[in-house]
């Protein structure tokens, strides 16, 4: 089902594993900052140590040896490589860290996708404003050109930015992720703004000085979840179901995939309450100016991590100033839909190919890299995870059929996570690895559960096939 050169991967993200904190020169992020305010984090945990990945990468390189993967998606830690943020002042400890485990990775034939930021934001930016702040866009811009420079002779697929939409909104308007603020309405909207410079002064970058001599590609990570009209022949529910895609999923792609702008219904939608409620200025949602990098064209493959499905029925105008009240919608579970360990995550294995369909008529048939999707589990962990492996197991045969039957462009499948590691403010409490992880073991053992040995069968069986 799976084509010639089909990526297998895994995916895990620097501040989740890495640990080392303080190690060798490494500066403080924002999430480092976040953990040690009481009450942010579950049991006020962090992740310090975690997988203590920067001692231990050869033990997670010989799991992905062991699951048999082509490609390994991991981020690099910008205050690592750069204590301060900026490129005055560069961690040699740090480059050689990820030098190591990238030319690993080339020595045993596995492909590295690389993500800048997955996000860790180095504190000393957060204190110049963060996201929040118009300039982080031209720092941002720095500091891939310094990866590209340093890394890119053997990286060939970059992320700029992993998941703008849960940085944007978790840290800016629901203040449960770093850094904690509770602005709603506002903040979120500049943040997203700021988010898309950053990555459109990347690609930019990449595109004039590394494509010619390194042949990579490079896109942003967008989540999404596949979202349906609870009631289907209702209006109401079918223009909510619209208006939540446009807030979700198209916030991101529109700009770069079809118009260099925000989604009509999107911009429509927040000038009008700004209005109504007597904004102080034009409208809540920033507007794109000439004076910026355009971002329509900026990515050269669909990166799309998928974890769930939802339904949708219109709201009833109560939201106030905030995402939620501007996009004024409802979302519910659908009753036959098990739940994984954590209560956000229903297991909707057919939601992947429907939001495959979705953007390959959306957003013209773009090549796509599925960077994400997983399964976690919460309270006494099962190494036999066969509900999880069931998971994959059908997850992935929607994608086949997506490729097969609805001409998809899939080019590669990456499952979260390849270890147990730090879920933000659930810590360790809630599990997506293939390897179980023994936190309270000083020597973090990895053991693979049932679940990455079903998933290593199915890469080891669609590997020989491809060749074919
Ligand atoms: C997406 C995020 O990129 C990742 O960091 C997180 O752990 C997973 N979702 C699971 O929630």
């Amino acid at each position: 089902m799976f084509p010639r050169g089909f990526a297998w991967g895994a995916a895990t993200a620097a501040y989740q594993i890495e640990g080392g904190w303080q190690a060798d020169g490494k500066g403080a992020s924002i999430w480092d900052t976040f953990c040690q305010e009481p009450g942010r984090v579950f049991r006020d945990q962090s992740a310090s140590v975690s997988c203590n990945s920067y001692e231990l990468w050869e033990e997670d390189l010989q799991c992905i040896q062991q699951l048999g993967l082509t490609h390994y998606r991991l981020s690099l830690s910008w205050p690592r490589l750069l204590p301060d943020g900026t490129t005055q002042n560069v961690n040699q400890k740090g480059v050689q860290y990820y030098n190591k485990v990238i030319d690993d990775l080339c020595a045993c034939g596995i492909s590295p996708m690389v993500t800048l930021y997955h996000f860790d934001l180095p504190q000393a930016l957060q204190d110049q404003g963060g996201w929040k702040s118009p300039a982080i866009a031209a720092t941002f811009g720095s500091y891939a050109r310094f990866c590209f420079q340093t890394f890119g002779d053997r990286v060939k697929l970059w992320i700029t930015i992993n998941e703008p939409y849960i940085c944007s909104k978790l840290g800016h308007e629901d203040g449960i992720h770093a850094p904690g603020l509770q602005e709603p309405g506002t903040t979120a909207y500049l943040v997203g703004h700021n988010m898309l410079q950053a990555h459109a002064m990347a690609w930019h970058s990449y595109n004039t000085l590394y494509r010619a001599e390194q042949g990579g590609m490079i896109s942003l990570a967008i989540n999404s979840d596949w979202l349906e009209p609870l009631r289907p022949g209702c209006t109401e529910d079918i223009a909510a179901t619209e208006r939540c895609l446009a807030f979700t999923l198209g916030w991101f792609a529109w700009p770069v995939f079809v118009t260099g702008d925000y989604p009509e219904i999107m911009r429509r939608a927040i000038d009008a309450q700004s209005k109504k409620q007597a904004y102080d200025g034009d409208s809540r949602l920033p507007t794109f100016s000439k004076e910026e990098p355009a971002v329509l064209g900026t990515a050269d493959f669909f990166a799309l991590n998928y974890y769930t499905s939802r339904k949708i029925r219109a709201g009833c105008g109560t939201g106030g100033i905030s995402m939620k009240g501007d996009q004024d919608v409802e979302e519910v579970l659908d009753p036959s839909w098990p739940i994984s360990g954590v209560s956000w995550l229903a297991v909707v294995p057919c939601g992947l190919r429907n939001l495959l369909r979705y953007i390959k008529n959306t957003f013209n048939s773009p090549v796509v890299y599925i960077t994400e999707n997983g399964f976690a589990q919460v309270g006494k962990l099962q190494m036999e995870d066969v509900q999880r492996s069931e998971f994959y197991r059908d997850t992935i045969q929607e994608v086949g059929k997506a490729i097969q039957e609805d001409r998809v462009d899939v080019r590669g499948y990456f499952a979260w996570s390849l270890l147990d590691n730090f879920e933000w403010a659930d810590s360790y409490s809630v599990r997506f690895g293939l390897f179980h992880v023994d936190f309270a073991d000083t020597k973090l053992s990895r053991t693979i559960y049932r679940s990455g040995k079903d998933y290593a069968k199915i890469i080891s069986k669609n590997k020989c096939m491809g060749k074919t």
